[in-house]
């Protein structure tokens, strides 16, 4: 059975990692991505391209941006960045790198030999049609003085009261940080602000920042936040962004995703107003006999409920329940792609085991006297070591034991657990036998709805 999801996100073949350039243009949505072309591990960064029209079947498009300027400096890689739609125009502000010193790692992919042997450009880049992308020009930004001027990248632009924004990941000798730029006319920008937090990883990556509920919200993904085996998490700062002195005062670091892989997000604005966030689940090795390592998350619409940040699918999922079932014992019928809400009363005894066959599964289960939700793989990694090395279990504390629902999407190799509307999330990819197709759950279920998904 082929493990290719069906409503993630994946490439038609080889490695993945970070949404880049998400937008909505011409009645469309698009989506970039890093891309190596060449094989199944990270390296020759390369914008890929599709596009939606319901933000879960993708048309593959030509590559968009190559890494093939020399003038500009993207040389050795286009790295991330965002969209923006102005005039009918779509343009793609990225960084661009060249690798100072070079070698070839294991999989055949340049890297480079120290990790600071890298001169980053930011350069703008635009498209008319959505198809044939024109690379303008480099964007000068001046780096404050106690940054590295080696890792500078990953710049998202936005507008707001006529003006534009640029927020940028960056490091100093004491961690990460963001550096906002602020201009008139998106050609000439001057540092705004600068954001940093103490113990909070070595750099800040993929930054972004955007209103929800009245109030901002600023994403990032530091690395080097020790965690579990992944050593890099996304997480986020609620407050308020001060657009006038650029200040930021906020609440505690969170993380966007409870579950394994997540990393990398992106947010953007749609046609309809809705804050769509897409993340990025780390592939460690092509899965047995699949040609495509690493995938996005479901889409996830951002709202603010009772002053806490929701994530849930975009509504457009709903679209491909195709059958309703009565009974879990029915879910083999499903092949591991559905979609299921519950409603339980508490989380006394809860437990549930998605792929499970006779004997294992992956686990969620609520622990009562530790207050949180431990979701367990290893049942379902099947000797597929990678897995192993980024972890078996993830702890998510919930912050009250009463009546609360779950929306739990399966869809062949990936897990997502939506927690109460959204409030926490748990994704996880998992390594199924063909066998492992069934569930069981058991706690005080008040209702629930199981929907097969079908394309
Ligand atoms: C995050 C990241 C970005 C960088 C890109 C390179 O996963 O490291 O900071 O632009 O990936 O592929």
């Amino acid at each position: 059975m082929s493990k290719r999801p069906l409503f993630h996100f994946t490439a038609e073949r080889n490695w993945i990692n970070d949404p880049n350039g998400l937008s909505y243009f011409n009645g469309e949505y698009h989506m970039f991505y890093q891309h190596n072309p060449e094989n199944c591990y990270w390296g020759n960064m390369t914008w890929g391209h599709a596009k939606s029209e319901n933000l879960f079947d993708w048309q593959h498009l030509p590559h968009a941006l190559h890494p093939d300027s020399e003038k500009l400096g993207d040389i050795d890689g286009c790295f991330s960045g965002s969209g923006l739609v102005k005039d009918e125009e779509l343009y793609l502000f990225y960084t661009g790198v060249e690798m100072t010193t070079k070698q070839l790692n294991q999989f055949g992919n340049t890297i480079t030999v120290g990790p600071d042997d890298l001169i980053p450009t930011q350069i703008l880049a635009k498209t008319k049609d959505g198809i044939n992308f024109e690379k303008i020009e480099k964007i000068n930004i001046e780096i404050p003085e106690e940054c590295s001027k080696a890792h500078v990248r990953d710049p998202k632009v936005w507008s707001k009261d006529g003006k534009w924004y640029l927020a940028i990941g960056a490091k100093d000798n004491e961690g990460g940080k963001i550096l906002i730029y602020k201009s008139n006319d998106m050609k000439s920008w001057n540092l705004f602000s600068k954001i940093k937090e103490k113990e909070m990883g070595y750099m800040w990556e993929c930054p972004d920042l955007f209103k929800v509920g009245g109030k901002d919200l600023l994403m990032f993904s530091p690395e080097g936040v020790s965690n579990d085996g992944q050593k890099s998490i996304a997480g986020y700062y609620l407050g308020n962004f001060n657009y006038e002195d650029g200040s930021f005062e906020h609440e505690e670091f969170q993380r966007v995703d409870h579950g394994f892989e997540y990393y990398a997000p992106q947010s953007f604005e749609d046609a309809k107003g809705r804050r769509i966030l897409i993340g990025w689940l780390v592939g460690h090795a092509p899965l047995d006999g699949e040609e495509w390592n690493g995938m996005m998350t479901i889409p996830r619409e951002v709202t603010l409920k009772d002053g806490k940040v929701s994530t849930l699918p975009v509504e457009e999922l709903k679209n491909f329940r195709k059958e309703k079932i009565a009974e879990f014992s029915e879910i083999s019928k499903a092949k591991n792609c559905y979609d299921i809400e519950l409603r339980l009363k508490s989380l006394d005894n809860f437990s549930m085991t998605l792929f499970k066959s006779e004997k294992d599964g992956l686990k969620l289960n609520y622990f009562k006297e530790r207050g949180s939700f431990v979701l367990d793989r290893e049942g379902v990694i099947n000797g597929f070591e990678p897995l192993s090395t980024f972890g078996i279990l993830r702890e998510c504390k919930i912050s009250e034991n009463k009546e609360m629902n779950l929306r739990v999407i399966v869809d062949r190799c990936v897990a997502e657990i939506y927690i109460n509307d959204g409030e926490k999330v748990m994704s996880a990819v998992v390594n199924p036998r063909d066998s492992q197709i069934e569930i069981e759950v058991s706690g005080d279920i008040l209702s629930k709805e199981i929907y097969i998904l079908k394309k």
